[in-house]
């Protein structure tokens, strides 16, 4: 039975697309097999971190209309063996989602998947809500201004208020942070730290790209993706 994990943040613009897009092509490296799912209706675009623009011709919508099967909807990342994408409705807005329908689309995809990652739009609107109903788990990611970590926190409080207990932090987008400042906000949101991710400039390299981190380069945040990923699974990876 694969695991649910809803990559949310609050504020815009902090690093959910970018972080669902890494994160999901790590674990399927690792051999994991993991959807990528697109919740951001309004502004999707983890097609672009994943560099599979090509791929979104179907969507969540034609898996809740029952017109096509996820298996077929969701395509396969043509250089990542185990990663698959499935894109945000392209007409459907949040509020005209079925949530029963979409919890049957979500339990097929436990099923089939070790990982499926859901890249939440920003605030605590309709599609946040959406995700939040339906993870296992939740990641939120922050930068280091305090208007992130006001929203973060606004974040976790929802996510704990939809019961959900595992809410685990990335502090994105960090400079010369040390790891004593990273503890003081991870507590001042009120979940535990899983990473932090150095400002790298070939993220948006990557993306003007279009192709996945990953792949772009093996250092940086990519490196510090990937000890994340394996924080997920479990392993004892340090915190720098
Ligand atoms: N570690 C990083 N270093 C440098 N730039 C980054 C990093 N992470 C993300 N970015 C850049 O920040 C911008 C926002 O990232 P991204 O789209 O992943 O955020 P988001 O939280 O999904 O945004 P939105 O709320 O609009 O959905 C992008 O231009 C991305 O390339
Ligand atoms: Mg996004």
């Amino acid at each position: 039975m694969g695991k649910v994990i809803a990559v949310s943040s609050g504020k815009g613009g902090t690093g959910k697309t970018t972080t669902v897009a890494a994160l999901a092509s790590c674990l399927a490296a690792l051999g994991y097999r993991t959807l990528a799912a697109d919740f951001d209706a309004g502004l999707r675009n983890l097609d672009i971190a994943l560099g599979m623009t090509d791929f979104a011709v179907y969507d969540l919508a034609d898996v809740l209309d029952g017109t096509s099967p996820l298996d077929e909807v969701a395509a396969e990342h043509p250089k990542i063996p185990g990663l698959f994408f499935l894109p945000a409705p392209s007409f459907l807005s949040p509020e005209e989602i079925d949530p029963a329908k979409l919890e049957t689309v979500i339990a097929r995809a436990k099923e089939s998947f070790d990982f499926v990652m859901l890249d939440a739009p920003a605030g605590i609107g309709a599609g946040f809500l959406l995700a939040a109903r339906l993870c296992d788990a939740a990641i939120i990611v922050a930068t280091e201004d305090a208007a992130s970590e006001r929203d973060a926190s606004k974040t976790a409080e929802e996510l704990r208020g939809a019961g959900i207990e595992d809410v685990r932090l990335i502090v994105n987008k960090t400079g010369n942070y040390k790891r004593q400042k990273l503890d003081e906000l991870a507590d001042g949101i009120g979940v535990r730290l899983i990473g932090a991710v150095r400002s790298d400039r070939e993220v948006p390299f990557a993306a003007d790209e279009e192709t996945a981190l990953v792949l772009h380069s093996g250092k940086g945040a990519a490196r510090d993706y990937l000890d994340i990923a394996r924080r997920l699974l479990g392993e004892n990876i340090p915190l720098k």
